[in-house]
């Protein structure tokens, strides 16, 4: 666990540079708008620790997979989101000396994440060879108004000396994915061009045998040089080498003068437009983002992120720590995915490093959708459903890879564009469980909006290849007289190809119900577009529906009776039942030990069984869950970032309060605190949503039943009070909950009638209750 980062209720500050922890601070700091990502990098020269990362959404390369032995049924690639073209470097030269924080003493230096803002900003003092001291002071940011562009404006001035500054603002093409299977470069240079203090570069993906697309990126650059804020001549040299613009200027400045370049960085991708309108396209952006100006543009940015901050803003009085964490929670999020785009989605890093490849995983169904649910509007959420929809097709291909027959879909463990990207047997094959979340999605959405019009015209048919696959996969035990799924992984990865998973089971049973369900709400609502899917899907509508009731009714669960818990699988008893206190030191368990040992052990890595309780609490007794959670909680490392938001949930639902506020902290501080060592490979942006969760379902109890609202809050005692905002239905709320009262104010003019406990309360447009 790291403790460098000051404690702040809207900015992340480093004060001091932490030269130890720079990959870290540049995760930390990324900016983005749903568009690009750029991790927090220093503009000038950096020889010492650090990742460069800059990646354009939606843009990706099939990096030939590696494995130490091949299985029939691997993906031939894992698609990885590109790091692409540096826009932001410009490089500085003192004299002849390079700018290099690396190699000159650093006085003092602060960088700080303005996240009400979106705007990251850097001052330092250093001093240079022969004692020459100067000042730096940079501040940039990802547009969110204009979101395939970001502008910086970088100032220097120098504080003892007078001297010539050469400034190289450049574009630089020559970045590696450090995740390269076979550390190649993904790139290929198209087109460069310089003209006065411009520069543009084409790159597109190498060439690759799986009929993958070829993607180009056009970038685009141009600045502006001032002198104490006035306009002033120079030359700008043009350079043009491999993969790399620049334009290089040379500027005398005096003691105590001010040197400012703005430059203005557009990354526009052929997923956007056709490839041979991408330079002139990118052209006519640089003029109109430069003639705009830094000012002006960083003022509509703000104001996008104000009106995002007054749809899903969390406050906390009494602790700044936990206002931090969760305001960082809520800035990732958001500048991670902005539902604008429906061939886009959430990789578990965003973009903000490299690791999972920037894919889509279950973390998107399972985690992100109820925060975008809550807090943007309804088609952000049904955006993300339709991505899946649009894969449908891909994942039918894909079961059919593993010789599954009739349009039974499963849906890939990591992917891109719907093909499988993942390699390890035992979770490509086996970690089934992803369909199962994929089908909860769909009926959590319709749920919380109300609106059934996903469900009948596209996830219906979503549904019904997910359910066929679940069929297939099952298989009837005569020794058992019920039905069993045999050699899957759980949500717990700590075991392997165990024989049924009880979540794994009951989630697939919980989907063929779900969609009969829906299949008969159709008939009668609408037996002309169910017709339509049925020709459409060549589904049986007697035999099919038939075989998924017997399975339903037939499914095997394991039980201990002696404890009246659910089995995790089969066989779970067998192990020896220890907890978590008794491997103190040990832990965690991923670095320490043996993968032998981890998967004899009772030790879950997280929710499993909890995820199932979490999931469907309706069809459970509050006792029952309170039993298992306190039969499984004390075996879990909680060592997946998605762990501890499910526990926190629980506790708070079985008024274990204590034990919800560790399990939020844990979640919240996460990648702030470096908790897991690993946050220098970027931030988990998907268990992010898990931390809004903790809040709102943990301690906020918000829940949909029966078509309404329900809340069941509480303050955590570390807490004076808090609040949150949350759309509903088209009605926004914003709650606030002390120790005394809960006030709910209606900041929509829509009326809304909520359950807060078990007392309905009406709220009329623009009006506020206080109970
Ligand atoms: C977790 C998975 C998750 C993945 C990406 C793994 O460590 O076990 O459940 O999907 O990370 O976040």
């Amino acid at each position: 666990m790291k403790n460098y980062i000051t404690h702040d209720e809207w900015c992340i500050v480093e004060n001091g540079f932490h030269a130890e922890y720079n990959e870290i601070t540049e995760s930390l700091m990324s900016l983005g708008n749903g568009r690009m990502g750029q991790r927090g990098n220093f503009e000038e020269h950096y020889s010492g620790k650090s990742l460069p990362g800059n990646y354009v959404a939606g843009v990706y390369f099939p990096d030939k997979t590696r494995v130490g032995w091949w299985k029939n049924g691997y993906p031939n690639y894992f698609a990885k989101v590109l790091n692409a073209c540096n826009w932001i470097g410009i490089d500085i030269k003192i004299g002849e000396e390079v700018l290099d924080l690396n190699m000159c003493e650093i006085e003092t230096f602060s960088r700080v994440l303005n996240m009400k803002e979106g705007v990251l900003e850097r001052i330092a003092t250093v001093k240079l060879a022969e004692g020459r001291r100067i000042k730096i002071h940079s501040k940039r940011f990802c547009s969110m108004a204009d979101d395939e562009s970001g502008a910086i404006s970088y100032k220097l001035t120098p504080l003892n000396f007078s001297d010539n500054v050469t400034i190289t603002p450049y574009l630089d093409g020559n970045i590696r994915n450090r995740d390269s299977n076979y550390d190649e470069s993904f790139w290929n240079e198209v087109h460069k061009e310089t003209g006065f203090s411009q520069g543009y570069l084409i790159l597109e993906t190498k060439q690759n045998p799986y009929g993958v697309e070829l993607f180009q990126v056009a970038t685009g650059m141009s600045f502006d040089i001032k002198l104490n804020g006035l306009k002033t001549e120079y030359q700008s040299l043009p350079v043009k080498i491999d993969k790399y613009v620049a334009g290089t200027v040379k500027v005398e400045v005096k003691e105590g003068q001010e040197l400012s370049v703005y430059k203005y960085g557009v990354n526009l991708s052929s997923t956007n437009y056709p490839k041979e309108k991408l330079l002139e396209e990118c052209k006519a952006y640089v003029a109109r983002i430069a003639e705009e100006g830094f000012d002006r543009l960083l003022e509509t940015h703000i104001q996008a992120w104000a009106e995002k901050w007054e749809r899903n803003d969390i406050t906390i009085e009494g602790n700044i720590a936990a206002q931090q964490g969760i305001r960082f929670n809520i800035f990732h999020l958001g500048q991670t995915y902005t539902g604008e785009d429906e061939r886009l989605n959430i990789g578990p890093k965003g973009f903000t490093g490299e690791k999972y490849g920037g894919s889509t995983y279950w973390d998107t169904e399972a985690y992100c959708i109820p925060f975008y649910l809550s807090t943007a509007e309804q088609k952000v959420a049904r955006n993300l459903l339709v991505y899946r929809y649009k894969q449908l097709d891909k994942a039918i291909e894909n079961a059919e890879k593993l010789g599954f027959t009739d349009g039974a879909a499963l849906y890939p463990m990591v992917t891109m564009n719907g093909e499988e990207c993942h390699n390890e047997w035992e979770i490509t094959f086996e970690e089934i469980h992803r369909n199962g979340a994929i089908a909860y999605a769909i009926y959590d959405y319709t749920r919380y909006t109300g609106d059934d019009s996903y469900v009948n015209d596209e996830g219906l048919e979503v549904l019904i290849g997910i359910s066929r696959f679940w069929k297939q996969r099952i298989n009837w035990s005569k020794e058992k007289g019920q039905y069993v799924m045999l050699g899957v992984t759980g949500p717990n990865e700590y075991e392997n190809n165990v024989n049924n998973n009880w979540y794994t089971n009951y989630i697939a049973c919980w989907t063929l119900r779900y969609t009969l369900e829906i299949i008969g709400k159709l008939w009668t609502q609408d037996s002309r577009k169910l017709n339509e899917i049925i020709i459409r899907t060549n589904f049986s509508l007697n035999s099919e529906m038939e075989s998924w009731k017997h399975i339903v009714e037939n499914m095997h669960f394991p039980y201990d009776e002696k404890r009246k818990v659910y089995l995790q699988q089969q066989g779970f008893l067998d192990k020896e039942i220890l907890t978590v206190d008794d491997i103190a030191g040990e832990r965690p368990i991923n670095q320490n030990w043996s993968w032998d040992r981890i998967l004899r052990s009772c030790f879950i890595k997280q929710a499993d069984v909890l995820q199932g309780l979490y999931f469907f609490e309706d069809e459970f007794q509050t006792e029952e869950i309170k039993r298992n959670f306190e039969f499984y909680e004390p075996m879990t490392v909680h060592e997946s970032s998605l762990s501890p938001c499910v526990h926190a949930i629980l506790a708070a639902k079985i008024g274990l309060k204590d034990k919800a506020y560790e399990m939020y902290v844990r979640t919240a501080r996460l990648d702030l605190d470096d908790y897991n060592n690993d946050t220098e490979d970027g931030l988990h942006i998907t268990s992010m949503a898990g931390t809004w969760m903790s809040i709102v379902k943990g301690f906020a109890g918000q829940r949909v039943k029966d078509g309404m609202l329900v809340l069941n809050p509480y303050v955590p005692e570390q807490w004076n009070s808090y609040s949150f905002r949350i759309g509903f239905q088209g009605a926004g709320l914003l709650v606030s909950v002390s120790k005394t009262d809960v006030s709910i104010q209606n900041t929509s003019g829509k009326s809304l009638t909520i359950l807060l406990g078990n007392q309905r309360l009406f709220i009329d447009a623009f009006g506020s209750v206080r109970v």
